[in-house]
């Protein structure tokens, strides 16, 4: 089946989990998935838990969650949750032996610099967890510059290779916005780097004017509410320069240039 010119998903699939792992805020589960496609960095799965999915008495089923795959390592998919609500929070309390429900791999994810250009990551809060594969699969070199709120928060950095980290309240290394850290390099080396972003709206609407100003090619996964993952219900549509696109299709990861000033800001929560 195909829904416009695309093929339908792998289908829907349980997959055990394997670990359940803490990092301060956050929680990572691991799940085993034999059969699966190997997923791209900047794509992502839309999960639910197999038991207990807001389908108790007199409940209504939630609809499944969107999350970007953090890690994929021998048929395992690492996946990192933040608890913001009844979704995230049934997820982050499953344990090793009980299933997700998954489809995926989903949408396009990053590609790789242009020529003569260096890659730089830069990530806020649980925005890193594409760059942890896309770090995975660059090379250890690849910088990245993570910003969180707080320590707590901050602890999610050490699923990067040599981060430099920056924090709202400066309890763990530089005290202020991880775009002033951009800002630094992009002062420097403007023209030899490619940028590679993920995190809240207002961060990458920060990311997508520093590109514009100085001409540097951006890269950067956006959000937007998902209900389908693969193009059917049309709740996921943001704007471009070329008219409005299902993110889940043509994104979540968007040239930066393709975005039009303060898009990202009105598309996020
Ligand atoms: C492509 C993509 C990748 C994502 N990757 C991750 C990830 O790696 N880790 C992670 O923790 N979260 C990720 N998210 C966000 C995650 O899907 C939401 O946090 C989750 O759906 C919230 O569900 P909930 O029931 O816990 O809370 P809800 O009660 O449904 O929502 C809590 C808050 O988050 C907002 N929200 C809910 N869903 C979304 C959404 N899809 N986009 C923007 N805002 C939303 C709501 O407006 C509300 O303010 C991703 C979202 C997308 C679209
Ligand atoms: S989430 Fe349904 S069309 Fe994108």
């Amino acid at each position: 089946m195909t829904i416009g010119s695309r093929p339908a998903p792998f289908g829907r699939r349980a997959a055990t989990v394997t670990a359940r792992e803490t990092y301060g805020a956050y929680v990572v589960l691991r799940c085993h998935d034999p059969g699966g496609p190997q997923p791209r960095a900047g794509q992502f799965y839309m999960l639910a838990a197999a038991e207990r999915w807001g389908g108790g008495e007199a409940e209504r089923p939630f609809l499944p969650r969107a999350f970007s795959v953090l890690r994929a390592l021998e048929r395992d998919l690492h996946f990192l949750l933040e608890d913001v609500g009844p979704g995230t929070s049934r997820l982050t309390e499953l344990a090793p032996g009980e299933d997700l429900l998954l489809v995926g791999p989903l949408g396009n994810g990053f590609t790789g610099p242009r020529e003569g250009r260096t890659p730089l990551l830069v990530g806020g809060g649980v925005g890193v967890a594409p760059l942890a594969i896309w770090q995975d699969q660059l090379g250890r070199a690849a910088r990245a510059l993570l910003g969180f709120r707080d320590r707590v928060h901050a602890d999610g950095a050490a699923l990067l290779h040599d981060p430099t980290i920056a924090t709202d309240d400066g309890s763990v290394g530089y005290h202020g916005l991880v775009t002033d850290l951009l800002g630094e390099e992009l002062d420097v080396r403007a023209d030899q780097i490619e940028v590679y972003a993920c995190g809240p709206p207002a961060m990458l609407e920060a990311v997508r004017a520093m590109c514009a100003e100085r001409a540097v090619p951006g890269q950067l996964a956006l959000e937007s509410g998902m209900a389908c993952g693969f193009g059917a219900c049309f709740g996921c549509v943001v704007p471009t320069v070329h008219g409005y696109i299902r993110l889940c299709l043509e994104g979540p990861v968007l040239d930066a240039q393709v975005l039009p000033t303060a898009a990202i800001v009105g598309a996020g929560h």
